[in-house]
């Protein structure tokens, strides 16, 4: 995958315990290329590791990226490297790419959010008070550990509600996912457990699954899946993946090699072709656009929603 920029560090600051946020700009100063809310930037982060991070703005156009870092001290590194470099650095950053944006045709908008997973919930908030469409913040936070807060409630007023507790949390998502209107869609982004809690809330209030969005960070925060198997169009041959294994491992252990960097679903070196089944997309490389073609797959992270999955190997 290629960086498409270099930019500089302009400013960075604590945002909260353990939560850095950088604001980004070409070096020139010029303008940088708008994006979607909820789209995030692929950054090396020394190494050659890269990492994918929600942008906090609205998009339109600017001529700076903000994204906010947690500092996870036992992570791969990237978040550290993040913390660390220095305001005048540069850093090599993809173009932004969503595959977590609002739906133009919803009535209103729900939006979830836990810990750190509010980032790309500032970003729809920010849009969604521009533009002025209907929505609701529900923020879920450890105490102390709330970022953003300040910016949060000056946007939101009164259609923020604040949960640095969990019960009281877990009770306003369920009455919230009960009494929407027709029309709604709802967004969730946090921890793991948070969004499969939602997604089942959701299922149970009878929510059908197109309203109902879901971004994850990482790889880490995957569930493993059910087993299927993956057919190798050029051989014909037939590779089982197990529950807990990944498409990419599978692939390896029968002895075929495919180009990989990250294995967290966010370089987009991994990408394989799509003969026929349909993919579970669960990358954040593939655009919107990308995974409704269904013709590509992040193997790293990616499964398949049928029991076999045809691909161009
Ligand atoms: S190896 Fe990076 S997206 Fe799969």
């Amino acid at each position: 995958m290629t960086l498409d920029m270099t930019l500089v560090v302009q400013d960075a600051d604590l945002v909260a315990n353990g939560i850095r946020s950088l604001r980004l700009g070409r070096p020139d100063g010029g303008p940088l290329p708008r994006y979607v809310p909820g789209s995030h930037l692929v950054v090396e982060c020394g190494d050659g590791r890269r990492n994918a991070y929600s942008l906090t703005g609205s998009g339109t156009a600017s001529t700076e990226y903000r994204i906010s870092v947690l500092h996870k001290p036992d992570g791969r590194g990237g978040s550290s490297w993040m913390h660390r470099v220095p305001v005048g650095d540069t850093v090599r950053v993809t173009a932004p790419r969503s595959a977590f944006a609002p739906v133009a045709t919803a009535r209103r908008h729900l939006l979830i959010a836990g810990g750190i997973g509010v980032t790309p919930l500032l970003s729809h908030t920010r849009a969604a008070a521009e533009w002025g469409r209907p929505f609701t913040l529900l923020y879920g936070y450890r105490p102390g550990a709330g970022a953003h807060l300040d910016e949060l409630r000056e946007l939101c007023g009164t259609r923020l509600r604040e949960f640095p507790e969990q019960a009281p949390f877990i009770g306003a998502l369920r009455q919230e996912l009960r009494r929407q209107p027709l029309g709604t869609h709802v967004y969730v982004c946090g921890p793991g457990g948070l969004i499969d809690a939602v997604c089942e809330m959701a299922r149970d209030a009878g929510w059908p699954d197109e309203r109902v969005h879901a971004e994850r960070f990482s790889a880490d925060d995957l569930d493993p899946g059910v087993p299927f198997t993956a057919r190798l169009a050029r051989s014909g041959r037939a590779v089982g993946v197990p529950t807990g294994v990944s498409l990419l491992d599978a692939l390896e252990k029968a002895g075929i090699a495919v180009p990989n960097m990250c294995r967290q679903g966010v370089c987009g070196e991994c990408r394989v072709g799509v003969r026929t089944g349909r993919a579970e997309h669960r990358d954040l490389f593939l655009s919107a656009a990308e995974r409704a073609a269904g013709d590509s797959v992040m193997c790293c992270v990616s499964r398949s929603l049928d029991e076999e999955l045809e691909l161009d190997l």
